[in-house]
């Protein structure tokens, strides 16, 4: 949540913040504001998107600044709550992401000793606090005031008169971007790709010091060293590339998606590479946990250990594991989380470790906090999802739990030859959904008539109705529901007819007949019902009121097409309704508070 940016060099910092804050409004999108110091700071900042701020700007002169999008959680999004915050006399600036616990407690202590505050924010104790030990020496004074601080945060400080930037993190992601005279820092890539692709990254409880000529980090008090890497994404493949919106850019991408996810584990012709086989591990009992998109990646996950390995699954929300009693007896965990940032699913693997597991991470973004404390991490290839949307990650992710069970799938050397081959001929079979487009646009445009949905699903195909349902509200805001099929009797029954279509996500395995069955029940109570069937079913067609065919393939491949159809189904309904498709109301793009 929120995104943060800094710049120290010898070019003029504003319009350089004004670019990264831009490129990272996925973070959050309720208000943004920059600071850039000179002989003074300058402070620019309202409850607006970064466009009309930089319209409304002055022009601030200076080399050196921060900005930040705010994703608002203490305080309503408005101009005095936005980033950055300030000190009383204004020689102190800071922006935050994440949240300071114990806020409450510092701001009465810091208000007795006549500080003032203006803001419903916790982030704006921290400048005071800061302000209360400086003496001279902005870094002693961050470190002092950050001893006191309970909570998570990645903060960038400026203060009048210091030529350098301050920046400390805990729990909350801060990348520096390694320039030329130039140094860049954000809370994540995307943001300086346009500058560098050289970049270094903060532990926790790290607090750097960053000049136009180079960075200093110390942990404990104790000077350490943070590995150069090199980011391979490009600057295009943060961009729109001519798509009216990143969904759909990131939509069309998964073919390449999928190729590269699969290619990154092996090339054509090599083994399949067995964790096993390595002497990582056996799988036994698996653990796999997750939120949101990803958790419904999980889920098919455990359909597909479970169906090929027999070896029994439990998925779990990160975000309720954390407060679940029961220690782990599992001996593997996986953990996904497209941006390695998720703070629910950092607690997990923070957990599981602490109990003695190893933790294997899925992540897509390399160097992500969730990479660097895993003991095992597998890469996602899927470039960066600029889309609050995540469409792309979870195929990635889909690849990944894929490539991770065939080589421990209890079937013949056959059948693995083929899963083997007809996945990767995944590609081209997504490239026939996405041929179906306007097909699938013409549907969209009739759920987008209603306002309320139900999408069901069964087996392997459970999970997709939820995704289905979870992309649908999150784009178009139409209320939607995700069942397993056999659970619509169990109660939402009572909510179906004429004005409660449902979209039946049907494969043809062993669930068919049954969501045959379910499909009738569904026309008995008059509700509109869309199918996402594969091609040549004539069975369901005569049952429905409307299709969308998918090529057929394995069924546990099944999954992947079906997620492509419902996509493009959440795209064009909330295209229809007008609305802001890359950036939903009220959500951002990495969850990085609980
Ligand atoms: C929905 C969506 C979210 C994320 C969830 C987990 O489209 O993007 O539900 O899937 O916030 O994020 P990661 O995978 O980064 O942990």
């Amino acid at each position: 949540m929120c995104g943060l940016v800094g710049y120290i060099g010898d070019k003029q910092a504003q319009p350089i913040l004004i670019n990264c804050l831009t490129r990272l409004e996925y973070r959050g999108y309720d208000s943004c504001g920059i600071a850039v110091s000179s002989n003074e700071i300058r402070v620019f900042k309202d409850a607006v998107r970064v466009k009309v701020l930089e319209k409304a700007m002055p022009r601030l002169s200076g080399t050196l600044g921060i900005g930040h999008t705010r994703w608002a959680t203490h305080g309503e999004p408005s101009q005095v709550n936005a980033h950055p915050h300030c000190d009383c006399p204004g020689r102190i600036a800071v922006v935050h992401n994440g949240v300071i616990n114990n806020f409450q407690t510092l701001r009465q202590k810091l208000t007795k000793k006549g500080h003032r505050f203006v803001s419903g924010t916790d982030t704006e104790v921290l400048p005071h606090l800061i302000e209360e030990y400086y003496d001279g020496n902005l870094e002693a004074s961050v470190a002092r005031a950050l001893k006191e601080v309970e909570g998570s945060y990645a903060i960038l400080v400026l203060a009048v008169g210091e030529p350098k930037l301050v920046i400390a993190r805990r729990d909350s992601p801060i990348v520096v971007g390694l320039g030329d005279r130039e140094n860049y820092i954000a809370s994540d890539v995307p943001a300086i790709l346009d500058y560098t692709s050289r970049v270094l990254y903060l532990e926790d409880d790290d607090i750097g010091v960053v000049t136009a000529s180079g960075v200093r980090v110390k942990n404990n008090s104790s000077e350490v060293r943070r590995k150069e890497h090199k980011i391979s994404w490009t600057v295009e493949d943060a961009q729109k590339g001519g798509y009216e919106h990143f969904m759909l850019k990131e939509i069309h991408e998964q073919p390449k998606v999928i190729r590269d996810t699969i290619g990154g584990y092996a090339a054509e012709g090599e083994p399949v590479v067995e964790l096993a086989a390595t002497g990582e591990y056996e799988l036994g009992d698996v653990l796999i946990l997750a939120c949101g998109t990803s958790y419904h990646a999980a889920l098919i996950g455990k359909y597909l250990i479970e169906e090929l390995t027999r070896t029994p699954v439990r998925t779990e929300l990160a975000s309720e594991f954390n407060y679940c009693g029961r220690t782990s007896a599992e001996n593997v965990s996986i953990v996904i989380t497209q941006s390695g940032e998720t703070a629910d699913a950092l607690k997990a693997i923070k957990r599981l470790r602490g109990e003695g597991c190893r933790v294997i991470v899925i992540t897509n973004v390399v160097g992500s906090t969730a990479s660097r404390i895993a003991d095992r991490v597998i890469y996602t290839r899927a470039g960066p999802e600029i889309s609050v949307a995540a469409t792309k990650s979870f195929i990635a992710q889909l690849m990944a739990l894929y490539w991770l069970t065939l080589p421990y799938s209890k079937i013949d050397t056959r059948r693995l030859d083929n899963l083997i081959t007809e996945l990767r001929q995944l590609p081209g079979k997504v490239q026939q959904v996405l041929d179906q487009e306007s097909v699938i646009a013409d549907c969209a445009r009739q759920l987008a008539k209603f306002d309320d949905v139900f999408f069901i699903g069964r087996g392997i195909n459970c999970p997709v109705a939820l995704e289905g349902a979870l992309k649908l509200k999150e784009v178009s805001y139409i209320h939607a529901e995700g069942y397993a099929a056999g659970e619509l009797k169990h109660g939402p029954f009572a909510l179906l007819g004429k004005d409660a279509p449902v979209v039946a996500v049907v494969a043809r395995d062993h669930t068919y007949e049954a969501m045959l069955t379910n499909i009738k029940e569904v026309k008995a109570r008059h509700s509109p019902v869309t199918a996402i069937i594969g091609e040549g079913d004539g069975e369901v067609e005569e049952l429905v009121d409307t299709i969308v065919t998918v090529p057929r393939v394995e069924p546990i491949f099944s999954p992947v097409v079906n997620a492509v159809a419902i996509q493009l189904l959440a795209y064009y309904a909330a295209r229809e309704r007008g609305c802001p498709i890359d950036f939903p109301r009220n959500l951002a793009k990495s969850v990085t508070v609980e």
